[in-house]
């Protein structure tokens, strides 16, 4: 049998490889897509990578977890969720552990939280609406975290806390080289890992103290068992509730504010929306199903994540050698699989390049031509734990927000996209905000 060869690309320096690159080019792997095709080679963050992207690619990587490929993250992403992180977790105890992890979001528990998410919202439309002038991005980065940690460990407005203090620093260093020094973003990020999880051990402590746990996310960690009953231990709790408040706002905080400008710079879209919300009557409170009934916003919110997805792709690990488009994926490799570019596939979408809402109406429904060709939320045995919670908070933040409001963008200010800590544009979105007459 023939020899299987490497994808093309270039591994760049010994160790350092192209990192500084890919860290500070957000079209990093869109540029090398379009010289070396849909599968090539780099060295990042230590370790030699294959990018693969198109809807056939992300199929084979993420229906063969566990199989081909094992998650994996960079060593410093790695070692800031901590090891029991289930983001790190795999194989059978993934599995067990996602399952108890799911209990926070199944369908009677998401019903459970729109009171608290409306009531948050309305607080920050208010807010808004008297600074007027504003930069959007951080703003809306304290309103994710306000509900996801009154949500998922019951602190109001958590972004004013220490907690979501140290959480900006923990997350700058995420995804940098793991050198751990005071003055590098690791080394400070390392000492907020501390930090964090010393706020997070009082608040559990304080609820162990209680009658009743409660629902919400660390009330249904603090009950559950797995297979054999074991509860979870201190340690492992910490980090899964780490792990919910940053997963729970960052890439959240990315897709409203994605939202908020495709919004102002498409009118139309707005309009449309409004539209729906007359016909469908929805007040002040909606239920879930109301919420489903509004296909137009669904389609909005869909063509957002395509635009511009949060996340931009997922780290895996070759656990054996495997050929992916006839090149060889050696084992011990990193494969990283491309959302972004995945989303511009032009064999699967019309126009890829423009914002256009309509290409997921039920005449057009261009993504579904191809399973794994739209993974804003990942797919296979990891897709986003959060994905329908996601889906329910930008719901009610999009349908009250354009119901009451409208902004207009700031003249002179830089609309271009920095991918870090998850995209948004350079200026944070500074925006005139008014309650409409
Ligand atoms: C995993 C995207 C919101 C919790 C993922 C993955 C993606 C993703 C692409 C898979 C990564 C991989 O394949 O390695 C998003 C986007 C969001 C969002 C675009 C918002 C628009 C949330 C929220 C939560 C959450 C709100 C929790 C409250 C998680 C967790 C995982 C995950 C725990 C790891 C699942 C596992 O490894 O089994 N997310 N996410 N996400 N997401 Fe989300």
């Amino acid at each position: 049998m023939k020899e299987k060869s490497l994808p093309p690309g270039n591994l760049g320096l010994p160790i350092i490889g192209e990192t500084i690159s890919f860290l500070n080019d957000s079209d990093f792997a869109s540029k090398r897509h379009q010289k070396y095709g849909s599968v090539f080679k780099t060295r990042i963050f230590g370790r030699p990578t294959i990018f693969v992207s198109g809807a056939d690619a992300v199929r084979f990587v993420l229906t063969h977890e566990n199989k081909y490929f094992a998650s994996t993250w960079p060593k410093s992403t790695r070692t800031l969720l901590g090891p029991a992180s289930l983001s790190v977790n795999t194989g059978e105890f993934h599995t067990s552990r996602r399952k108890i992890m799911f209990q926070a979001f199944q369908p009677r528990a998401l019903a459970s939280y729109i009171p608290t998410i409306e009531r948050i919202t309305d607080d920050y439309l208010a807010k808004w609406e008297t600074m007027e002038t504003f930069q959007w991005y951080p703003e809306l980065r304290n309103y994710t975290f306000d509900i996801a940690s009154s949500l998922f460990v019951g602190i109001e407005n958590g972004s004013q806390t220490r907690l979501g203090e140290l959480f900006e620093d923990w997350c700058a260093g995420l995804f940098s080289l793991p050198l751990p020094f005071p003055w590098t973003a690791f080394g400070k990020a390392l000492r907020c890992r501390d930090g964090l999880l010393e706020e997070i051990e009082t608040i559990i402590k304080q609820r162990q103290q209680q009658d009743n746990f409660g629902n919400d996310a660390l009330g249904i960690l603090l009950t559950a068992t797995d297979e054999k009953g074991n509860k979870l231990s201190l340690e492992e709790l910490k980090d899964q509730i780490l792990l919910l408040l940053f997963a729970g706002h960052e890439t959240l905080t990315s897709a409203l504010a994605s939202f908020c400008l495709f919004t102002v710079q498409y009118p139309q879209v707005s309009t449309e929306i409004k539209k729906e919300i007359e016909r469908l009557q929805i007040g002040t409170s909606v239920t879930l199903e109301e919420l489903k009934q509004m296909e137009y916003l669904e389609q909005v919110l869909k063509e957002v994540l395509r635009f511009v997805p949060p996340v931009g792709g997922g780290f895996r690990e070759a656990v054996v050698d495997c050929e992916l488009e006839g090149y060889l994926i050696p084992k011990g490799w990193i494969v990283q699989y491309q959302i972004r570019r995945t989303h511009r596939d032009t064999t699967v979408y019309n126009e890829p390049q423009q914002f256009d809402p309509s290409r997921f109406n039920n005449n057009r429904a261009e993504d579904k031509q191809k399973t794994f060709a739209y993974v804003p939320f990942g797919g296979g045995l990891r897709e986003c734990l959060g994905k329908e919670f996601a889906r329910l908070e930008m719901r009610i933040f999009a349908s009250r927000l354009v119901k009451d409001y409208q902004w207009n963008l700031i003249p002179n200010q830089d609309l271009s996209m920095t991918a870090t800590p998850t995209p948004h544009p350079r200026d944070g979105l500074k925006v005139n905000f008014h309650r409409l007459k």
